[in-house]
C-alpha cells in the first residue's frame, strides 16, 4: 500500500487527469482517501463503475453530487461496455484547458495521459479491457515491454497508465466496512455471514422492502418482527434446514449474499450522498 502510494506519487507527475473508478453502489465508500492528496491539482473523472447493480435514481444523486464537487463524471458498465465509449470524450473534456494551453503554445497532437486507479475488485481491468482492449493487445505482443507500469496508447488523443499498485479502500466508519463487504470486497473468511446478511437484510428492508418481499415471499414478517427473524424466514422457505428442521443460518446467509452480489434481489444502492 505505502509503495502503491509512493509509486502513485511519482507517476502523477507525468499525468493530467486522473480516472478513477468507484463502485455505483457505494460511491463514497469504495473510493480511496489518499488520491484527493496525491491527484491535487490535476483533472478528475469519477466513474461510477457497475451502474448496473445499483438503483439509478441515487446513482443520478451521486453523479450530480460528484460534478458539484468539481468532478467529471460518467455512469458505466464495464461488463456489458455501456457507458465506456463516452469515457474518452469525458477525459478529453476534463482536459480541455490543458489542451488550449497546448495549441498556444504550439503544441499541437499531443495526446492526453490518464491515470486509472481504483480500489480491488471496483472492475479497473475490465474497463480497461473494455475501452482498449484492442491497444491492450498491440502493446503485449511488441517484444520487451515491460511488466508493471503499463502505458496503453487509445488513440492519438489519449493514453493510459494502467497503476499496478493496490489502492485500498477507506475503513472510515463501522458502516464503510460493512458496505464494503456485502459488495464483496473484504475477504469473505474473516467474516460471519449471518451477521453481514442479517445487517444487509436489516438495511434492505429500511430502504427497499417491496424487493425483500417480492424476492423471499415473506410479506407477512415485514418488518415487525425483526431482522434475525427474517433470517429464518428465508432459511425456512428456502430449504436451508439441518437435521431435525433447524433453519440452517450460515447456508441462508450465503444465499442471501449471492442473491444480493447476483443483483437476484434488485438493482440497490447502500449509500446516498446526503449521507455522505
Ligand atoms: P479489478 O481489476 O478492479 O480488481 O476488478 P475486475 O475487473 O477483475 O472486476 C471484478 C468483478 O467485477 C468481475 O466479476 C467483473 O466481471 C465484475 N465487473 C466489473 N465491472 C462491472 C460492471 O460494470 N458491472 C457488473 N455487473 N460487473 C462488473 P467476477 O465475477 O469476479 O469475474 P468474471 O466472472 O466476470 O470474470
Amino acid at each position: 500500500m505505502a509503495k502503491a502510494k509512493r509509486q502513485m506519487q511519482e507517476d502523477i507527475k507525468l499525468i493530467d487527469v486522473v480516472v478513477e473508478l468507484v463502485d455505483a453502489r457505494i460511491p463514497f465508500s469504495s473510493k480511496n482517501p489518499d488520491i484527493d492528496g496525491i491527484a491535487k491539482g490535476k483533472s478528475r473523472v469519477i466513474l461510477l463503475n457497475k451502474a448496473d447493480m445499483a438503483d439509478p435514481a441515487v446513482t443520478a444523486l451521486w453523479k450530480a453530487r460528484y460534478e458539484k464537487d468539481g468532478f467529471f463524471t460518467a455512469l458505466v458498465n464495464s461488463r456489458s461496455g455501456n457507458g465506456v465509449k463516452t469515457v474518452e470524450e469525458i477525459i478529453l473534456k476534463a482536459c480541455a484547458e490543458k489542451i488550449e494551453r497546448d495549441l498556444k503554445r504550439g503544441i499541437k497532437n499531443r495526446p492526453v495521459r490518464a491515470m486509472i486507479v481504483g480500489i480491488p475488485n471496483v472492475g479497473k481491468s475490465t474497463f480497461i479491457n473494455s475501452l482498449a482492449g484492442k491497444a491492450i493487445a498491440k502493446t503485449g505482443n511488441k517484444p520487451g515491454v515491460t511488466k508493471g507500469k503499463q502505458w496503453i496508447r487509445l488513440n492519438k488523443n489519449v493514453e493510459l497508465l494502467d497503476t499496478p499498485g493496490i489502492l485500498w479502500p477507506k475503513f472510515e466508519s463501522v458502516e464503510c466496512g460493512k458496505r464494503l463487504s456485502w459488495i464483496g470486497s473484504i475477504n469473505d473468511d474473516i467474516l460471519v455471514p449471518e451477521e453481514m446478511a442479517t445487517d444487509l437484510l436489516n438495511y434492505i428492508t429500511a430502504n427497499y422492502p417491496d424487493m425483500i418481499r417480492g424476492k423471499y415471499d415473506v410479506a407477512e414478517s415485514l418488518p415487525d418482527d425483526g431482522p434475525g427473524a427474517l433470517l429464518a424466514r428465508i432459511a425456512e422457505k428456502r430449504g436451508c434446514l439441518k437435521k431435525g428442521g433447524v433453519p440452517d443460518y450460515t447456508r441462508a446467509a450465503n444465499l442471501v449474499l449471492d442473491d444480493f452480489r447476483s443483483v437476484r434481489i434488485g438493482r440497490i444502492s447502500l449509500e446516498r450522498p446526503e449521507e455522505a
